[in-house]
């Protein structure tokens, strides 16, 4: 059974392994986003209160959905990190309270190793090295896999997130929140060259990215160029392009020096399916022996299944936290 509270979603899974077949037996989330949209944004305070309401009932509901109770299950997994501390304080210390009166093993895992690891959800047979290509709101990283629970990142973003780029000229163009699926409906209808926009670090010899000075363009065109505010399908289309561009440019770069055999996209972001089409397209033509896998749609964004499957091959080294020693870590790093 796996928590997952880390942002504004709260939620809770319980998954079945046998022999490395995985059953998501459920996959219960009480999203937020209704309650942020109003303010742009997320506000931790907020969110923080909405998951003290709802860790106990999302639990309960994992349970009854999977047919089975808390005694019934190996262990528990929760989201230590990184994250917004308010919000994970809340999973981890009812994961910790469920692990001690119920006697269960818990195990502790890093939000963005989750992410990756909805793919294994997905996808059967994954074959190392992987890269994957992270891009949620908090995070844009490139991190190779070579094998379980072994990575190294070899780019990230300088400033903002993908995700939270997408976010923010949402924003400015008054379209609502969160941005990223609006601005891909948006695009579908628009002209993806009706505007100029700049593709910053595409040709930097690093794997990294920065996503801060596309934001301030887009913040720049919108004051000098009032006719965008009428023409929001193209400029969303146009946005959209750039984005993609910068992440598909390099993805395919570093797969093509680290000679991977999958290229594995994840995160919030991975729901976009300009996205998805163009890394295909481009992994196909010039990486014909790379395979390029993708989580279904209720696994891109923040889910508990994730964390579950993450935490199976924790389990299967047995590497468990004492709930006296298990801590919240916002800025953890993927070890
Ligand atoms: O992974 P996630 O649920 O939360 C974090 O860990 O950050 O990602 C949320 C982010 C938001 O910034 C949202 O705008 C973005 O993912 N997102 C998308 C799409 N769906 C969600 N971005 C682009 N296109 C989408 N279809
Ligand atoms: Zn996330």
């Amino acid at each position: 059974m796996s928590i997952e509270t880390s942002c504004d979603e709260t939620a809770a899974s319980v998954l079945e392994f046998n022999k490395n077949k995985i059953r998501v037996l459920s996959n219960t989330i009480s999203s937020q986003v209704k309650i942020h949209a109003k303010y742009g944004g997320i506000v931790p305070e907020v969110a923080a209160r909405e998951h003290i309401l709802k860790i106990i009932p999302i639990i309960e509901l994992a349970f009854k959905k999977a047919k089975t109770k808390i005694r019934e299950i190996n262990a528990i997994a929760v989201v230590s990190g990184p994250g917004l501390i308010t919000s994970l304080i809340i999973g981890l210390e009812t994961a910790k309270t469920l692990a001690f009166v119920f006697k269960k093993p818990l195990i502790s895992i890093n939000h963005l190793e989750a992410h990756i690891y909805s793919n294994w959800l997905t996808n059967k047979k994954i074959q190392f090295p992987v890269l994957n290509l992270m891009v949620s709101g908090g995070h844009t990283e490139l991190i190779l896999m070579t094998n379980h629970g072994k990575y190294k990142k070899i780019g990230q973003t300088l400033d903002d997130a993908a995700g939270e780029c997408f976010d923010k000229v949402a924003k400015l163009l008054k379209i609502g929140y969160p941005g990223g699926p609006i601005i891909e409906k948006m695009a579908r209808k628009g002209n993806e060259n009706a505007y100029v926009l700049p593709r910053p670090m595409i040709d930097s010899k690093d794997f990294n990215f920065s996503f801060s000075g596309l934001k301030t363009a887009v913040l720049y065109s919108i004051r000098d160029n009032k006719s965008i505010l009428k023409q929001k399908n193209d400029f969303c289309a146009s946005f959209q392009k750039v984005a993609i561009d910068v992440l598909v440019h390099k993805t395919i770069k570093a797969s093509k020096l680290y000679k991977v055999k999958t290229i594995a996209l994840s995160g919030g972001v991975a729901a976009n399916h300009k996205l998805r089409e163009e890394l295909r397209k481009l992994t196909k033509k010039q990486l014909s022996k790379t395979a390029f896998i993708y989580p279904k749609l209720e696994y891109c964004t923040d889910n508990a299944a994730m964390v579950a499957c993450a935490a199976y091959f924790h389990y299967q080294k047995k590497d468990f936290t004492p709930w006296s020693k298990i801590k919240v870590d916002p800025n953890r790093e993927l070890e």
